[in-house]
């Protein structure tokens, strides 16, 4: 099992080999061992002290040392488009995506389902759902256009980044910072889930405003790996993403060969079941905001790039109180994904694995069934129990991809859930 350093935005410091980090200055003339000193930067040099991430990291080789990169083919369903074109304000929704004929890894397994900016644009969010097969034994990818959120849903990852190893298993949730080499091996085998690329600034946790100082996600509960490296010599392919195209090189070496390194730019994650719910103890129920995860704030103040939501066991008490998420239109846009258990506004046809859209000022909300039911209900306290939805939140509209519009799991049929409702009666 890896090690783990614990909080969040810490500036940690952690070596593999001891005497690997040099104390009291970054870049040594001559670091340990002959490694090689390398700053990487995840905001602006210039970026205010408590938004500033940037790490230094000492390794085996510069990773400078590469050929050109030319267009990688090997990942048809990694890629996006649209985000231009016109598009119908609807809702969509998507089955579960079958599994792939072909024994895929995290990489070639990806399918794009949507993205809300031009990824040159550095700010929106593209989803992907993965379904992996088999390891990245002699693979490597970063990402220049984003930070990646790994949302498993089924099968374990484990993820070797530059800066050491996470083991993410469903439940857990892994960000994987812009630019950071790694490569995903599959304890359990086969492997799916979902992935947020955060295009804007970097997920952080909330304000807690009037809850005060406890609540939500403990800085305490995230977790990032202690150093390890791989000491590899041999042929390895280095993918990039960059400009929303994945582009390939090779290398004769891993360049997951960090020895040592310390700052505030890693990798982390998160256990959901640690997230500390709050919710009514009157009636009605808050905005959906109080479970947020993460945020990656936009320019506006409270309106984010991203907000990594999740709708997890709770409590309901509320009284004379419609208990499921009401019915309602959004400033901010919507892309929802179930990990497992089911959803408490839809009655069938979102199974895990699945994923819908809601636009911003789409009309959505609890189906005919769900309302039927929750309109009628005993309002005694009552457990949801055994469930995780989650929801990736923004300011910018989801436009599915070409590709995604054309699955055979796209359900044509959804607009039909909000059918059949009774006319009010007025006396
Ligand atoms: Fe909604």
């Amino acid at each position: 099992m890896p090690d783990y350093l614990t909080g969040f935005g810490n500036h940690f410091a952690t070596e593999a080999v001891p005497g690997a980090l040099p104390v009291g200055r970054n870049s040594p003339q001559r670091p340990a061992f002959g490694l090689y000193a390398e700053q990487v930067s995840g905001t602006a040099f210039t970026a205010p002290r408590g938004d500033n991430r940037r790490s230094w990291l000492y390794r085996l080789r510069p990773s400078g040392d590469h050929g050109a990169y030319r267009p990688y083919a090997g990942a048809p369903g990694f890629a996006v488009d649209g985000w231009g074109a016109p598009l119908a304000p609807n809702r969509f929704r998507w089955s579960p995506l079958a599994d792939t004929a072909d024994a895929a890894d995290l990489i070639d397994g990806m399918t794009t389902m949507a993205t809300s900016c031009d990824p040159a644009a550095l700010g929106g969010v593209t989803v992907h759902i993965y379904r992996a097969a088999r390891d990245m034994s002699v693979r490597a990818f970063c990402n220049a256009d984003a930070e990646m959120l790994f949302v498993p849903q089924q099968g374990r990852l484990r993820l070797f980044t530059e800066l050491g190893v996470l083991d993410v298993a469903p439940g857990e949730i892994a960000l994987i910072p812009r630019g950071i080499r790694f490569r995903a091996e599959l304890p359990d085998g086969a492997a799916r889930g979902y992935i947020g690329e955060n295009h804007g600034q970097p997920f952080r946790l909330p304000e807690l405003g009037p809850i005060g100082s406890n609540g939500l996600a403990a800085p305490r509960d995230f977790l990032t790996p202690v150093a390890a490296f791989e000491d590899r010599d041999e042929a390895f392919d280095l993918i990039q993403k960059f400009r929303g195209c994945p582009w390939v090189t090779e290398l004769d070496h891993s360049p997951i060969d960090v020895v040592a390194w310390h700052g505030n730019y890693a990798p982390w994650k998160y256990d959901l079941a640690r997230f500390n719910t709050i919710g009514t103890v009157s009636f009605d129920h808050p905005d959906p905001s109080i479970f947020t995860v993460v945020t990656a704030p936009s320019d506006t103040p409270g309106t984010a790039n991203c907000d990594f939501v999740i709708f997890p066991p709770r409590w309901m008490v509320g009284e004379d109180t419609f208990r499921p998420p009401w019915f309602h239109r959004n400033m901010m846009s919507e892309c929802m994904g179930l990990i497992h258990g089911s959803y408490d506004a839809k009655a069938d046809g979102f199974a895990p694995g699945a994923l819908s859209i809601h636009n911003l000022m789409t009309s959505h909300g609890p189906d005919v069934a769900t309302w039927c039911a929750a309109s009628k209900a005993d309002l005694a306290p009552e457990k949801i129990d055994g469930t995780m939805a989650f929801m990736f939140e923004s300011r910018w509209p989801f436009v599915p991809t070409g590709r995604a519009l054309m699955l055979p799991e796209m359900q044509a049929e959804y607009d039909a859930c909000w059918r059949g409702f009774p006319k009010a009666t007025l006396p």
